[in-house]
């Protein structure tokens, strides 16, 4: 049942934390005040494969205001086995890959922590480490399932026979490097250990995955764990499950027999906490010269570590995109030396969209059809991959409503439209992401001031979050917003899950409903609700969000150099619950994108297994100068079926499509198509793409 909407939801306000934020006032993790702190700072091997044979910690140790260091002969046996192999910090000496955790040295101040790191003397027994993926590397294998739990392969069809046989054919490969989440908020643990209970201010994406985390780790009943978590400096996934720091930080405190603060370096941030893994990702598409698809084929070869693996769901967003009798949809990995991949905003959907969506570009020219028809002649009834029927689809409208507005009938041929020196072409995708919830808990009370607290694990990652649910909150107990106490990101409230795949405000919202209905119906003044029974009653659908993604860009005849002056998104998500948060959301997405097209590229260096860029002055992130007017909308959406806000997740679907957007945009502006990304001066060139030097005209 739906809830009616009030005066809260669709409003576009401030969010609630937002003065205490400006004002430095709201305390991200490592800014409590814990007395006693001792300062910690990780040491990370030097390899990327052998053997810790010892460490001399001597002379770090006679360092002033040195207390101990951590590593594996003195670290503690952690209590089990963790899946996340990550986690099981220094339970050995093995190095799986450079920039591991190998020690942590901990001190009275984080100056006399990072002086003694640096006289940490570490032996190793180097082994020969493998850090190329390739297509064709020996050691490919099929994961059983992909993330969190898709079938690896699917075929339907006979894909080779109605390929060959397809009128038009696109067979290309794509290529996406390795990306790193570079929340601003680096990953933090202050932990303080007391024997049989431990709590910790930790900035992450849930504090319900910390807790049972820490308590399997560590051997503690669940209630022996407090985490806090009030303020988080973003996460982008990387911290939505607990990463080496968490364990590090307690070990340290044990140790020590202290609180101890650990926060890891920014460098440290392009080793163990997390990144997108690179991908190869080859699209065949087989087409009626109508544009109508006969077969589509995605086959995907991505990486892990030897530490854990995981397998990014890259291929599964074509499964339900575009139908087909033939289809096939693949992934391979391999275990290399290298850093355990991980979640990065919109994991599978925002790297597969980037080479499916190409795909189809690349089809639309083939064809000779608008990229934009050839969608429509495409789109789907029914989930081609589950045959259900969609909550809603609005993928099509999106694209309308973006070309009507974008001006995409002024579009031209590759080359066409020269401005001054600058070659100007459109470009547009599709976007999509899923509107799924995850079972959670509430409780809502009702105080004597007339005031209404609501408690739960959420957690406000730099979303708005706080903000939103507090408006669920008041328009289901009919008040002004100003009544609602949102409280959240703490574990002493009733449990709730992680905000990641783009499921918090659903996940959240949906037990915040059913709490503040609960408790204008109730006797007492509390009420605490959980959704289980309600989300695993969830109706057989297809849900999901869409949108479509409209880039322009220009391209410097003579160097090369892109520029976009103008992207829009449009989107078709639902109700949006707070319109002023939710373009941040959805702008924050698209300039991800338009920066992992142009920008971004974590850069291997194969002799030595490290990411040689590892800092913000050599890692590009888009800065404002390259996202000029950049706008994002949204039709309106009835969505009975997703929850009873009627709000799909829109965290993450502003960074899908976006890089296809882009190359699709410099395709169309110089008739090169980029298949590698980042987009680079040099591929522009080496293609021809602009026109001989001397044919430019002066700006
Ligand atoms: Mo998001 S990558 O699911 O936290």
């Amino acid at each position: 049942m739906a809830i009616a909407t009030g005066a809260a939801i669709g409003a576009p306000i401030d969010r609630l934390e937002g003065a205490e934020k400006v004002a430095g006032a709201a305390k991200y993790a490592y800014e409590y005040d814990v007395e006693r702190a001792a300062y910690a700072i990780g040491g990370c091997s030097t390899i990327a494969k052998g053997r810790i044979r010892a460490i001399d910690t001597d002379e770090a140790l006679a360092a002033e205001g040195v207390l101990a260091v951590l590593w594996h002969e003195n670290a503690p046996k952690l209590h089990e086995q963790l899946d996340d192999g990550e986690l099981m910090l220094f339970q050995s000496n093995r190095v799986a890959y450079r920039g591991q955790l190998v020690a942590v040295v901990i001190a009275e101040s984080l100056e006399a922590a990072q002086e003694a790191e640096r006289l940490l003397r570490v032996e190793y027994d180097v082994e020969d480490h493998d850090v190329e993926l390739r297509a064709d590397h020996p050691r490919l294998y099929k994961p059983e399932k992909v993330n969190p739990q898709f079938p690896t392969d699917t075929f339907d069809g006979v894909f080779d026979d109605a390929f060959a046989a397809a009128p038009v054919q696109v067979d290309r490969t794509y290529e996406t490097p390795a990306y790193h989440n570079n929340p601003l908020e680096p990953h933090t643990t202050v932990a303080s250990w007391q024997g049989d209970a431990v709590t910790l201010w930790d900035s992450n994406q849930g504090v319900q995955p910390v807790v049972e985390t820490v308590a399997k780790a560590f051997g503690l009943e669940q209630d022996r764990v407090r985490v806090i978590s009030q303020h988080v400096g973003g996460g982008f996934g990387s911290k939505g499950t607990p990463r080496p720091n968490v364990i590090a930080a307690i070990m340290a405190s044990q140790l020590v027999g202290r609180p101890v603060k650990l926060a890891v370096t920014r460098q440290q941030m392009f080793a163990y906490v997390g990144y997108r893994t690179p991908t190869i990702q080859r699209l065949r598409l087989g087409a009626e010269p109508d544009g109508t698809l006969v077969a589509i084929a995605h086959d995907v070869w991505e990486q892990t570590s030897t530490v854990r693996e995981f397998a990014e769901q890259t291929a599964v967003v074509t499964r339900m995109m575009y139908a087909a009798p033939h289809r096939r949809t693949t992934h391979r990995l391999v275990a290399l030396d290298v850093p355990t991949p991980s979640w990065m905003r919109a994991p599978g959907e925002c790297p597969g969209m980037y080479a499916l969506e190409s795909a189809i570009d690349e089809l639309a020219v083939e064809l000779g059809v608008d990229p934009i028809e050839l969608r429509v002649r495409n789109e789907p009834e029914l989930d081609p991959e589950s045959g259900q029927r969609f909550s809603s689809r609005n993928v099509v409208a999106c694209l309308r409503e973006g070309a009507e507005r974008f001006g995409w009938s002024e579009r031209r041929g590759p080359g066409e439209r020269q401005e001054g020196r600058w070659l100007v072409g459109l470009g547009v995708a599709a976007s999509t992401y899923p509107a799924r919830r995850r079972p959670s808990q509430a409780l809502a009370r009702a105080e004597a001031d007339g005031t209404f607290a609501v408690r739960l694990r959420a957690a406000d990652i730099g979303t708005g979050a706080r903000t939103a649910l507090a408006q669920i909150a008041a328009d289901t107990l009919e008040v002004p917003v100003e009544r609602v106490r949102l409280e959240l990101g703490d574990s002493e409230f009733p449990q709730a899950p992680l905000a990641g795949g783009s499921m918090g405000l659903a996940s959240w919202g949906s037990a915040i409903v059913k709490a503040c209905r609960a408790l204008r119906v109730a006797d007492g003044d509390e009420v605490r609700v959980d959704t289980s029974d309600d989300v695993g009653g969830d109706p057989p659908l297809a849900k999901h969000g869409f949108g479509a993604q409209f880039v322009e860009v220009r391209v410097d005849v003579d160097t090369g150099e892109v520029r976009i002056p103008r992207a829009l998104g449009v989107f078709a998500c639902g109700t949006i619950v707070n319109p002023k948060t939710a373009r941040s959301q959805f702008l924050g997405g698209m300039t991800m994108g338009i920066s992992m097209a142009l920008h971004e590229e974590s850069v291997l260096d194969a002799r030595f297994g490290d990411f040689v860029n590892h800092d913000l002055a050599q890692y590009e992130i888009a800065a404002h100068a390259d996202v000029r007017d950049l706008e994002a909308i949204w039709l309106a959406e009835d969505d009975p079926h997703v929850n009873p806000m009627g709000a799909k997740g829109i965290g993450e679907i502003g960074i899908v499509g976006t890089a296809a957007a882009v190359t699709s945009a410099i395709y169309n502006a110089t008739g090169v198509r980029i298949r590698k990304l980042p987009v680079r001066l040099e591929q522009l060139l080496a293609a021809g793409s602009a026109p001989p030097a001397g044919h430019s005209a002066p700006e």
